[in-house]
């Protein structure tokens, strides 16, 4: 396929794009048809063709990824799941399978060459056991000998290798240091514009290079960063946040890595127009006058135009500069005679950056707008400003209740959205206690919204709460 060479001119960090794309999605291909035999195994008995075909279909998956290695390991951690240290964004398809490990106390699964369907059938029906058998570890451990299933090994969710946790728990360090560095290139950018200097495409890329390979590893936590608004950087961050989004978005839809890697700049450069719009307008926290609500209304504008003087800058980042406030409706600006619809590119850009912007509203407004609310606005525009599809696989990708909102519930807890399940409206989350950050080390403390007792949900969420009115700092949980 073609590639161009200007996003990124190091083959190694192409070939690692793919790599990786790949193995997650090999990991997504595991875990649904691992879902199918469950599902199967409850429904037919073991020499059933239907079963059969399915265990046969789920070991060759295993096959493929056991080349060139000695075993193949996944972890479930706090309801998230990672092959090889890349988190694995959980979604309808995955998100049953996931919540029946994490149910039944499982915290890796380990799959090792001489395995047979047979073998796989057999830990099928095993994994069909409820809650209760697998409380017992003697028990589970002397089923899986007596059904002679050697080449499975689960492990507790306690006992989840060391060196594995480490490493995942590196990878959240380094998305932190990711999203600042990002932070510094566009402060460099805007510092270079307003010294009349070129902007540097080659950091544009590398930053845009490395926010693609970090999403890859672990999207949710890089998106957990986009909720945190550093407040007091919000001009630069909101530019990264709109990166950050739209290429989430994109590699949620699939895309190539050029088509990536170009939302990713569309996203950096969206609003660069507005160097030519003073500060004072920028921040007034006041109704804007006609006069000054004319001037930020040419940022698309003059982004455009600064955008076609950079040297190796993409077409489509002038393009989504020009069209991002083009919305469908009334208020979309700039105006101009025969409007054609919205590039794509600029109709994500729009999307991101309406999202990110309605979220930030609590930045300027003594209202604060919730994270649910920017879900909530979103799909009530959908069609009319926004393209219907898009706003869906968005909304699906960062949940109802995004990572980072603080939730109250039925119950009277208090918790944190860490991640999405099946259903949007039942999400993990981190239940607060102490609000200082230490319940993150409490393994019992993370909980699915799924959970059922009685027949009823255990738990559900009644309402959000403001995090930084109600002092709690939600960067110690998300990091
Ligand atoms: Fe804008
Ligand atoms: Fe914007």
């Amino acid at each position: 396929m073609a590639e161009e060479p200007q996003a990124d001119s190091r083959g190694e960090a192409r070939q690692s794009f793919f790599a990786k794309q790949k193995l997650i999605q090999s990991t997504r291909a595991v875990f649904q048809q691992l879902s199918g035999v469950l599902k199967n195994a409850s429904l037919y008995p073991a020499a059933h063709p239907f079963l059969l075909s399915s265990a046969e279909k789920l070991l060759k998956q295993i096959k493929d990824l056991l080349v060139m290695r000695k075993e193949v390991t996944f972890y479930l951690v706090g309801g998230e799941l990672f092959f090889e240290t890349n988190s694995v964004p959980i979604d309808l398809s995955l998100a049953t399978l996931v919540e029946q490990f994490t149910n039944r106390d499982v915290g890796g699964v380990i799959f090792r060459p001489g395995l047979t369907p047979e073998e796989i059938i057999r830990f099928a029906y095993l994994m069909n056991n409820d809650a209760k058998f697998f409380a017992d570890r003697t028990k589970v451990e002397a089923a899986m000998a007596l059904e002679k299933i050697s080449h499975i090994e689960i492990h507790r969710a306690l006992l989840v290798d060391k060196k594995a946790a480490a490493s995942i728990k590196e990878g959240k360090k380094k998305t932190e240091k990711v999203f600042i560095d990002a932070v510094d290139t566009v402060k460099g950018m805007v510092q270079s514009v307003h010294a009349e200097k070129v902007i540097n495409m080659r950091q544009v890329n590398s930053t845009v290079q490395k926010l693609v390979d970090n999403i890859l590893q672990n999207r949710d936590a890089l998106i957990g960063m986009t909720s945190l608004k550093m407040y007091d950087e919000y001009t630069f961050a909101h530019s990264v946040n709109v990166s950050v989004l739209a290429i989430s978005l994109g590699t949620y839809l699939s895309f190539e890595k050029p088509q990536v890697a170009a939302l990713g700049v569309a996203g950096l450069m969206h609003d660069i127009g507005k160097v030519s719009v003073p500060l004072e307008i920028i921040n007034k926290p006041d109704k804007l006058t006609e006069r000054e609500w004319a001037m930020v209304k040419r940022h698309p504008i003059e982004g455009a135009l600064l955008l076609a003087d950079v040297p190796a800058m993409t077409k489509l980042a002038m393009v989504a500069s020009f069209e991002h406030h083009q919305h469908g409706d009334v208020y979309g600006y700039p105006r101009i005679d025969n409007m054609v619809q919205q590039h794509p590119f600029s109709q994500i850009i729009s999307i991101a950056d309406a999202y990110d912007a309605i979220i930030a509203a609590r930045v300027y407004y003594k209202v604060p707008t919730p994270p649910y609310q920017g879900v909530r606005i979103l799909l009530e525009k959908r069609g009319t400003n926004f393209n219907a599809v898009l706003v869906k696989a968005f909304v699906n990708m960062v949940g109802i209740f995004p990572i980072g909102t603080v939730v109250k519930l039925d119950n009277g807890e208090v918790g944190i959205v860490m991640h999405q399940t099946s259903n949007l409206m039942r999400p993990r989350i981190l239940i607060l206690t102490k609000f200082d950050g230490s319940e993150k080390e409490d393994p019992s403390a993370m909980i699915s919204l799924l959970e059922i007792e009685d027949g009823h949900p255990k738990r559900s969420i009644i309402g959000t709460i403001e995090p930084t009115g109600a002092g709690i700092d939600i960067k110690k949980y998300l990091e």
